[in-house]
């Protein structure tokens, strides 16, 4: 065979979709559609009511008398019947709030918690001449900018009233060093003559410090604000979050935009100070805001942190994951704090932490952390408010409980169905045995029925869900149920199963999962879509391989099958999936191998050589064959 490349773009017939958009990566926006919960968006503006499997409500597209939109939340799609509007969570954010497409895929992702890969700004270097801002660069910035706003503080005419409200607000002099509070003077040039010379206006500008004017020259981003330095986990400063002084100003808080060096969805203030205790007490303290971890810390509650004005997103958590076990989140008692609890209890039902909700408000009439721990016997009446954390599923249940009390028997089946079915996207066929169990338990404990119905309506293996919403008409079956995988096939599982496992292949692995090396058609294409995106530096992980197939449901659904049925054979464990990677591929080496060489192309010098490399070989294959356990596929024979 050929040492083809699979690069060539003009082979990408099956994929429409197939190059990325200006707008936002594809992948961005599937990770947005999947976080967004359509109902929750549109029922912000609209009151809608449930309806079966779904929802209704007044379409505001037209002149509506009777409710003749539907909301279907499993499809994540809205229609009007009436005036025949529909569309996704875009459409609907882009129509309803007059966006453009990247706007509402940034409004989506911040209301999700969703990173976005930053849009790849045109560098120094691109531009022009000089050397392209680095994130040193940003670094360094930031920091003398903190260090600028802490002498800001200091001084006797500046800092004056900016001083006079952080001691009005009791924060003491030792969280104000600890915390390198600071100043932003009241003028629009304070930052901009002390270090604009030093470390470049344009360097300040991307760092969100300094604004261009449009006349040209620069202004300073922060003025009269108090000035809330946010660090990374080793404690430098990354960005600002700035509080107004003057009542009047507004945004109450201003933050520095997302740089290279700041990303606001995995950014947690006040980590860098609140690390060790989290460690030693394997539990972290997730507050709403910048004061409210500063109270927490000087009242001594040193594991506190915050995130940044976004819901909780599992960046967080992986920030977090490695040094606690436990995370206790805060929320307001009021409407927002509710759905932000409901929202974490969604972002984390499947991920291995336990996550519990502190409520203040069943303890206090004290609006935050920072208020209470300011009254008398405040910290006592938080450290019981601490200790009546409600365990996020037990959150989750009481919702669901509350929802079915009282309700008919037939109200309280579906609703049950309903939310074994939202637990089942969200994950639960994945969540580890006795979790699982567990869940399975409580769920028959609320409804009321044996715990065996409950199990049987939750699915075993991975529940894949395919983001288009009209694949209503059936797709042939590409692999059968009974169907055994190919070697090669299995390969593709594998990398479906984990697109990192991509980068460990040389060109001649690739070769072996090249799209010739499929019968099928609809495979091929698949391999197709992995090679691209492989080729083009992206990690060929099933999320991204979905969307570029997006107008070939016949590959979407081989690329799922495939990635199930390798999943399933691993027990849904990363670990054996990468067993089986190594084993069929040392495999499909071999076979390789001896293909090439009966192809006679290396000649061995001398019958001694020949039956050496004979030997290797066999060795090779009766280790694979062992790990593999006897007759698991259709192996590809020798030509
Ligand atoms: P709060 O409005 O509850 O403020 O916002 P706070 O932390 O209690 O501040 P004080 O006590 O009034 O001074 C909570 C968090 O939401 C984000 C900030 O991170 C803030 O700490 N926020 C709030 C913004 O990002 N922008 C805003 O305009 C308001
Ligand atoms: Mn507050």
């Amino acid at each position: 065979m050929p040492a083809e490349r699979w690069t060539n773009p003009s082979s990408n017939a099956g994929s429409p979709a197939g190059g990325k958009r200006a707008i936002g990566d594809r992948s961005d926006i599937d990770r947005v559609r999947d976080a967004s919960d359509i109902v929750r968006i549109i029922g912000e503006h609209i009151s809608l009511r449930p309806k079966g499997r779904e929802y209704v409500g007044l379409c505001p597209f037209h002149d509506d008398r009777t409710p003749s939109m539907t909301v279907v939340p499993h499809k994540q799609f809205y229609k009007c019947f009436s005036c025949g509007a529909s569309g996704d969570v875009f459409t609907f954010v882009q129509k309803f709030l007059r966006m453009e497409f990247r706007e509402s895929l940034e409004f989506l992702a911040e209301r999700a918690g969703v990173q976005l890969t930053p849009l790849r700004q045109q560098s120094l270097a691109e531009r022009g001449d000089g050397p392209a801002i680095t994130k040193k660069d940003l670094l360094a910035a930031n920091n003398a900018a903190a260090a600028f706003f802490a002498g800001v503080m200091k001084h006797e005419t500046h800092g004056a009233t900016g001083r006079q409200v952080l001691v009005s607000r009791g924060v003491s002099e030792e969280m104000i060093k600890e915390f390198r509070l600071g100043i932003a003077p009241d003028r629009w040039d304070g930052l901009v003559m002390t270090l604009g010379s030093k470390f470049g206006k344009d360097v300040l500008a991307q760092a969100g410090l300094l604004k261009q004017r449009e006349q040209g020259g620069y202004y300073d981003a922060f003025r009269n604000r108090v000035m809330f330095p946010i660090t990374d986990r080793t404690g430098r400063v990354i960005a600002f979050g700035a509080r107004k002084i003057n009542p009047d100003d507004e945004p109450k808080y201003l933050n520095s935009p997302e740089t290279p060096v700041f990303y606001k969805s995995k950014t947690l203030y006040g980590l860098d100070l609140a690390l060790r205790t989290i460690q030693q007490e394997k539990t972290a303290l997730i507050c709403e805001g910048y004061m409210d971890v500063i109270a927490c810390h000087q009242a001594g509650f040193r594991n506190a942190i915050a995130t940044l004005g976004t819901a909780l997103t599992p960046e967080h958590a992986k920030e977090l994951r490695l040094a606690c076990d436990r995370i206790l989140l805060l929320f307001d008692g009021d409407e927002a704090g509710q759905r932000a609890a409901d929202r974490a209890a969604e972002v984390f039902f499947s991920q291995p932490v336990d996550v519990a909700i502190v409520s203040l408000n069943k303890f206090t009439d004290a609006k935050d952390p920072d208020e209470l721990l300011k009254r008398d016997g405040g910290p006592e009446v938080f450290r019981k408010a601490l200790a009546g954390a409600i365990d996020l599923l037990d959150f989750r249940f009481q919702r669901v409980a509350e929802r079915l009390e009282g309700a008919g028997l037939a109200a309280r089946s579906k609703a049950m169905v309903a939310e074994i079915e939202r637990l089942v996207e969200l994950g639960l066929a994945n969540v580890e045995p006795i979790r699982k169990a567990l869940i399975e338990k409580r769920l028959a404990q609320i409804a009321g029925v044996p715990e065996a119905i409950v199990r049987a309506s939750v699915p075993a293996g991975r529940a894949a869900r395919p983001n288009s919403y009209n694949n209503d008409a059936p797709t042939p079956v590409v692999i059968g149920a009974n169907q055994q995988l190919t070697l090669e096939e299995h390969l593709l599982g594998c990398l479906l199963c984990d697109g990192a496992l991509w980068t460990t292949l040389s060109e001649r692995d690739k070769d072996i999962i090249a799209p010739v090396s499929f019968e099928s058609d609809i495979i091929k294409r698949v391999a197709q879509s992995i090679h691209d995106l492989g080729e083009d530096g992206e990690l060929p992980h099933m999320q991204s391989v979905l969307s570029q197939l997006e107008a070939d449901d016949d590959a979407r659904s081989a690329a799922i099958a495939l990635m199930s049925r390798v999943d399933e054979q691993s027990g849904h464990d990363q670990n054996r999936v990468h067993a089986l990677w190594r084993a069929c591929m040392s495999r499909a080496r071999g076979d390789a191998m001896l293909r090439s060489s009966q192809a006679g192309l290396p000649e061995p010098k001398s019958a001694g050589d020949a039956s050496a490399a004979a030997v290797e070989r066999l060795k090779l294959l009766n280790s694979v064959q062992q790990t593999l356990g006897p007759d698991r596929r259709k192996v590809p024979r020798p030509s």
